[in-house]
Order: structure tokens, then C-alpha cells, then sequence
């Protein structure tokens, strides 16, 4: 069986919540996009359901990504960092470790 995505991105525009600004002011909206233009390139739509989200409490580390099964939270996602996860994780089934940016964070299903 395929697995199945769900992704959270932050787009929060409340400030300093929880000891940083909020992922919105680092441009996660345009990231959202970004996001789901790689989406549909990749053909990954119907693998991969993408929301934008409220705070993820990760703000420190925003703009922030959680990925559902897993729990896994990304931070400080950049355009290039989109293309990783797309690749690795979404099309690989493979976390990508150096961007996971929540100490404790779970990558178990
Ligand atoms: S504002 Fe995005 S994690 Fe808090």
C-alpha cells in the first residue's frame, strides 16, 4: 500500500507566542504555494494532502512543516528545502533528518 501524507504548514500570523515570530512574517504563505505547485509537478496530489495551519507551536524555528504519519516537524523551511522533502520524504518515504528542527520530535509512523 502507498503511503499517505498529511501536511501542516504554519501560516500563522500571531507574533512572538512562543519565544518567536510567527512563521507568516518568514513567508510560509508563499511556501504553501511553493508547496503545492511541487505537489502537482511531481504527481504526488493524491498522496499527498497539503493544509495550511494555525501556530504548530514551533515558531523558533519557523516557517515550520509538521508531516503526518510520524509526527515529523521541519523548521526553517526554505524553497530548496521543499524540493528535499518532496523528493525524499513524500516520494521516497524517507524523513529528511537535517531538516527535522523539534528536539524529540518523533519519525516513527
Ligand atoms: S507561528 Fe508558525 S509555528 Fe508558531
Amino acid at each position: 500500500m502507498t503511503q499517505k501524507y498529511q501536511v501542516f504548514l504554519c501560516i500563522s500570523h500571531k507574533p512572538r507566542i512562543f519565544g518567536g515570530g510567527c512563521c507568516n512574517d518568514k513567508g510560509s504563505e508563499d511556501l504553501l504555494e511553493e508547496l503545492k505547485s511541487l505537489i502537482k509537478e511531481h504527481g504526488l496530489s493524491s498522496k499527498v494532502e497539503i493544509n495550511s495551519s494555525s501556530c504548530l507551536k514551533n515558531c523558533l524555528n519557523g516557517p515550520s512543516i509538521l508531516v503526518l504519519p510520524g509526527r515529523v516537524m521541519y523548521g526553517k523551511i526554505t524553497s530548496d528545502d521543499l524540493k528535499t522533502i518532496v523528493s525524499q520524504h513524500f516520494k521516497e518515504g524517507k524523513p529528511v533528518r537535517k531538516l527535522i528542527k523539534t528536539p524529540g520530535t518523533s519519525i516513527l509512523g
